[in-house]
C-alpha cells in the first residue's frame, strides 16, 4: 500500500503513494502533458511518492470480466494487474478532460473494471477544457461516490484555450497552465494529505 514497508525496515518512515491518473488516451492528447506537470508540482509540495498512471499505457480492453466486478472474482490478468495498480495507491488525482459534456469512455471503463478497490480511496478530481471541464467532474462525482470512493473537495477546473496550443493541439507550455492553477492545486494536495492523515 505504501512506498516503504515499515515492517521491512523500521527505521524508514512510511511514505504514502499518490497516483496521478491520465484519463485521456488519444494519441495527441494533452492529458499526459498536464498530468506530468501536476506530478512535478506535487513532488515539490508533497513528500508522498508521486506516480503517473497512464490509461493509454494500462491499455485495458473494454470490460470483459464474466462476473460482476463487485464480486471481486477477476479472471483476466489485465484486470488483476489493474487491481494491483489501484491497490498500490493510497490516493489518486484523476486528470480528466471534458468530452461532449462528460468524461472519456476509457476512464469510465477503467473505473467499472474494479469495485472494492475504489472503496474509501481519496480521489481528487482535476478536469480541463475550454471552460475547465466542470461537466466531466459533475459526472465523475456521482459515479465515484456510488462505488464508495472518498471524493475530495475542491474539484479543480483547469482552463485550456486554443492560445495554449501549438501544432496538433499539443500544449506549448503545460507548466504555464499548471502555474496559473497552482493555488487550487495546492489546496487539493492539502486535502489529499488531510484525508491520508499526514
Ligand atoms: C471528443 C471530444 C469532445 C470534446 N468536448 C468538449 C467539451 O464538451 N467541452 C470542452 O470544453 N472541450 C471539449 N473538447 C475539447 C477538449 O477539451 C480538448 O480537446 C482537450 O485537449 C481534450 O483533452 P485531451 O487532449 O487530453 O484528450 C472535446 C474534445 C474531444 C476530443
Amino acid at each position: 500500500m505504501t512506498a516503504t514497508d515499515p515492517t521491512m525496515n523500521p527505521t524508514t518512515a512510511t511514505v504514502p503513494v499518490i497516483g496521478i491518473l491520465v484519463g485521456s488516451t488519444r494519441p495527441t492528447r494533452v492529458g499526459r502533458q498536464l498530468a506530468d506537470q501536476i506530478a512535478e508540482l506535487a513532488r515539490l509540495r508533497s513528500e508522498a511518492d508521486i506516480t503517473v498512471v497512464d490509461l493509454a499505457e494500462v491499455a485495458l480492453p473494454f470490460l470483459d470480466e464474466p462476473e460482476m466486478p463487485s464480486l471481486g472474482r477477476y479472471v483476466h490478468e489485465h484486470t488483476r494487474a489493474w487491481k494491483r495498480t489501484i491497490d498500490g495507491l493510497d490516493a489518486l488525482i484523476i486528470v480528466s478532460p471534458q468530452y461532449n459534456g462528460g468524461y472519456p469512455a476509457p476512464l469510465k471503463n477503467a473505473i467499472d473494471f474494479l469495485y472494492a478497490e475504489w472503496s474509501g480511496k481519496p480521489i481528487l478530481l482535476v478536469t480541463y477544457g475550454y471552460h475547465g471541464g466542470v461537466l466531466a467532474a459533475e459526472q465523475l462525482v456521482p459515479v465515484l461516490t456510488r462505488i464508495k470512493a472518498n471524493v475530495l473537495e475542491p474539484q479543480i477546473a483547469m482552463t485550456v484555450t486554443d492560445a495554449d496550443r501549438k501544432d496538433r493541439g499539443q500544449l506549448a507550455d503545460p507548466c504555464q497552465i499548471v502555474e496559473r492553477h497552482r493555488a487550487p492545486l495546492e489546496v487539493g494536495f492539502a486535502a489529499i494529505h488531510a484525508a491520508l492523515g499526514c
